[in-house]
């Protein structure tokens, strides 16, 4: 529809010009070119003031295409947001809304931290950083990776980009020729499809269940490889079910990614936020060393989701190229933010425990507070900031919940259709907020539930 739109306004108004001058007009713009071209030899003197008008008038409605990458970015042009985006249109009408949609702490970014990056920036440190990351970053990173896994990594398996986000887009981007697939199971945290179709290739989403505590099964993944499958992307702690692998299920993850010769990437963003059983991570599993790709980020754990800063671990070979991808792209870091976060990451494991011990308290309040009736119901969620409710019993769809507590009760939830189709008839909370306005609206909630309920 874009397209036709674009192309029918490549043709100027005829009315407004001699048949000739038109019909020239009209075949220069149609060159798509017209904002930044000379006029074709054949302009003649007294056909260009006539012509000049015409350009402005087709550069001021003329757009050139949009590629069709971005245009089917997501799935039929919906991104699972609208209750997000009806949230922000009832408060852009000065109506308060208790918002339980998005990850993002509640906690801001440490003053230290915030210190650091200031004397960074005035000590002088505001021009091109290195591109892969500074030295000392990547140092720090290398050995927090090696604490947490003892497996070696150096600088030379980092690289410093700018968020969790782009750490997955570049890894992808290492890993996929045009067309290929990439498996990941299904619910999804909401960005994983849109950003496999920006690196060029298909997402395919491998259906877990509810009973099965959304853990991925290797008989699934297997039953969705094909020749194209290039990677499998996992993400433990789970956003949004709060489900975090096991060894079984890591073990057999990995074993499906060895076995087709897959990338394993795996996005460890939350491996701070852990309520129940231990982190693991894919590049502690045999033979994964080689073949995982690790999505880190201080977004979540150092509640520093405004600064942009994440990294991704690799072998150094692929690293090395992606370096070359970034100074195409990002061309890095900012030097201030990596020193904040060099500074962040010397605060070590208690800091990270300070950070994460609300949502673990709203965690375990909210299951205290599902307690006694079975409505709605809690997956438990062994980690991360998300509570993931079971609506099924009041018979309507997680959108179609969502919308309604929205519409009633001013509280804004995700839909689980967000996620994907495995998580239909569910909501996902965000813990992101003070304990008692959470419990006050999860009290709502479930009261809203039972009214609901047939
Ligand atoms: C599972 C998951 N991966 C990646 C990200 C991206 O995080 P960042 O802010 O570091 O880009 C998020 C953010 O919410 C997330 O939930």
């Amino acid at each position: 529809m874009l397209i036709h739109i674009a192309r029918e306004r490549r043709t100027a108004p005829a009315g407004m010009l001699g048949q000739t001058a038109a019909r020239r007009v009209t075949l220069f713009a149609s060159t798509a070119h017209a904002n930044r071209c000379r006029p074709p030899p054949h302009v003649t003197a007294s056909t260009q003031p006539a012509l000049y008008t015409a350009r402005r008038l087709v550069s001021a409605a003329a757009m050139a295409e949009i590629s069709h990458r971005v245009q089917t970015l997501t799935e039929g042009g919906g991104d699972g947001w609208g209750v997000y985006h009806r949230a922000r249109l009832l408060e852009a009408q000065g109506i308060t809304v208790t918002d339980l949609t998005i990850g993002e702490p509640d906690t801001r970014t440490d003053p230290d931290i915030l210190a650091a990056m200031y004397a960074s920036a005035r000590g002088g440190h505001t021009g091109y950083a290195a591109l892969a990351g500074t030295s000392d970053l990547r140092d720090a990173i290398s050995a927090r990776v090696r604490e947490r896994t003892g497996i070696r990594t150096t600088r030379d398996n980092v690289l410093v980009t700018p968020g969790g986000q782009a750490a997955l887009f570049t890894a992808l981007m290492g890993a996929l020729d045009p067309g290929d697939e990439v498996l990941f199971p299904d619910p999804f945290y909401a960005t994983y499809p849109g950003t496999v179709r920006a690196a060029g290739g298909v997402p395919i989403p491998v259906p877990t269940h509810p009973d099965d505590g959304f853990h991925p099964k290797a008989a699934a993944v297997r039953a969705a490889l094909t020749p194209r499958t290039r990677a499998l992307l996992i993400n433990s702690p789970n956003n949004p079910t709060g489900a975090v692998y096991g060894a079984d299920t890591m073990d057999a993850m990995a074993r499906c990614a060895d076995d087709a010769d897959l990338w394993l990437i795996s996005d460890e963003v939350y491996d701070t936020q852990l309520w129940s059983g231990g982190f693991l991570s894919a590049r502690t599993l045999p033979g994964m060393e080689a073949r995982s790709l690790t999505v880190g980020s201080l977004s979540k754990s150092h509640a520093m989701t405004g600064s942009r800063i994440g990294w991704l671990i690799g072998p150094p070979d692929l690293v090395a190229h992606l370096v070359t991808l970034i100074t195409h792209t990002t061309f890095g870091v900012a030097g201030f933010v990596q020193d904040a976060a060099l500074h962040a990451l010397t605060l070590g494991p208690s800091f990270e425990a300070q950070i994460a011990a609300p949502f673990r308290r709203r965690r375990d309040a909210c299951l205290a507070a599902l307690a006694g009736q079975n409505v709605v119901t809690a997956h438990p969620s062994a980690g991360a900031m998300y509570l993931m409710l079971d609506i099924r019993r009041t018979g309507l769809s997680g959108t179609d919940f969502a919308l309604d507590l929205l519409d009633r009760h001013r509280i804004a939830v995700m839909p689980g259709e967000s996620f994907g189709r495995a998580a239909a008839g569910h909501i996902r909370l965000a813990l992101t907020l003070e304990d008692r306005a959470l419990l006050d609206a999860l009290r709502t909630l479930i009261d809203h539930a039972k009214e609901t309920a047939p």
